[in-house]
């Protein structure tokens, strides 16, 4: 187990921020149509409603193209020098998606790459994009966490098929002042790799490849191609390390508790983000959710809902706000910032 708490000495701002989710609604009772579950299970259980899934050929770097649009918009800026998309459901294998999605964007020969932390990924792109900027290797970046993760989960499993939805979270970083609104704060990252299994995927990679028994491959079964989760041990952790992640970056802040005017938690389920709020004693009114209508969208998750809060003017200039999520890898991660002065547009 190992965590990284670094600091950053130049300091990173956050100057735009978007949003896009695919326009296909499914509701709990269209999931009940065909899986052995309900409406009030799924909602007690999770406090999803509905989740946006990708349809008409939709897919991570479409969706992350309109996302990063509209951050670039926000920011009021028509270009960075580096995109970074953080993504478990990449377009394909190879190439990397951000690639593809700078050029849709117009940005020429950019830097640009693809980074997988599944539902820890905004965090662990945040630090690695301001570390970009921070080292001078980058002077702004837009970073984008997308995901067409539903592509990924057997719609047939009751047991995963209603947490996830596919969306995309923006937001563009430059140079800036310590003293600065939307100064990025200290971050607090780390990860348990010998949990790995309790949420994997097992075929599709170097290790379980293909079913060509023309090359003597083994077969692979159909549910290997699909995400495999234990939900129970899941919860405790992603409470446990949620917590103490956000507990090291408000100790190297200067705030106290009581200083914290939104805790923006990865939405993977409405009762982990209750229970790390009461931990922190964070009361609930200032506990951001929007997973009652967009579900677990894993690296999208933080964005859309700072997007979200921000539009609807819940999210103020010069608001604290503590971010934290967690999710395969295990991972996790955790950062502070008093929110700029900038504009935010509804999402679809
Ligand atoms: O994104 C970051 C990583 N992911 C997470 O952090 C997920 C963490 N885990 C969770 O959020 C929760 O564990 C779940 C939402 C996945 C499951 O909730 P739970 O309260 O832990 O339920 P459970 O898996 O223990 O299942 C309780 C019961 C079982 O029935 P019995 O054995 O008590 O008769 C399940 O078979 O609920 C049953 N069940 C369902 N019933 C109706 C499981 N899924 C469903 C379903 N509809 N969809």
């Amino acid at each position: 187990m190992a965590t990284i708490k670094g600091e950053i000495h130049m300091a990173v701002v956050l100057s735009g921020i978007g949003g896009f989710l695919p326009p296909r609604v499914v509701t709990n009772d269209d999931l009940s149509a065909t899986l052995d579950t309900n409406d009030e299970w799924i909602r007690t259980r999770t406090g999803i409603s509905e989740r946006r899934v990708v349809s008409d050929g939709l897919s991570t770097g479409t969706l992350a193209v309109e996302a990063g649009a509209r951050a670039l918009r926000s920011a009021g800026v028509s270009g960075v020098d580096t995109v970074v998309v953080a993504t478990t459901s990449p377009d394909r294998l190879c190439p990397a998606v951000a690639p593809e999605v700078a050029s849709r964007l117009g940005m020429g020969p950019v830097a640009a790459f693809d980074l997988t932390s599944a539902c820890s990924g905004f965090l662990y792109g945040l630090a690695a994009s301001a570390g970009l900027i921070a080292s001078g290797t980058a002077e702004s970046v837009l970073f984008i966490g997308s995901e067409a993760f539903t592509t990924l989960v057997n719609q047939r499993d009751r047991g995963t098929a209603p947490i996830f939805g596919d969306g995309a979270g923006a937001v563009v970083l430059r140079r800036g002042e310590d003293d600065e609104p939307g100064a990025l704060g200290p971050f607090d990252l780390g990860s348990d790799g010998s949990l790995a299994d309790l949420l994997a995927i097992p075929a599709g990679g170097s290790r379980q490849r293909s079913a060509d028994a023309s090359l003597g491959h083994d077969s692979v079964p159909t549910e290997d191609w699909y995400l495999r989760m234990e939900g129970r041990p899941l919860y405790t952790q992603a409470v446990e390390r949620m917590t103490q992640s956000a507990q090291a970056v408000l100790k190297r802040t200067a705030w106290s508790v009581a200083d914290v005017d939104w805790f923006v938690g990865h939405q993977a389920n409405v009762r982990i983000v209750r229970a790390v709020a009461e931990e922190l004693e964070v009361p609930m009114e200032r506990v951001a959710v929007n997973i009652d209508r967009v579900g677990n969208t894993l690296s999208a998750s933080v964005p859309l809902l700072l997007n979200d809060i921000a539009a609807s003017g819940d999210l103020k200039p010069g608001d604290r706000v503590l971010l934290s999520a967690f999710g395969a890898g295990l991972s996790w991660g955790s950062t502070a910032l008093v929110w700029p002065d900038i504009r935010a547009e509804h999402v679809n």
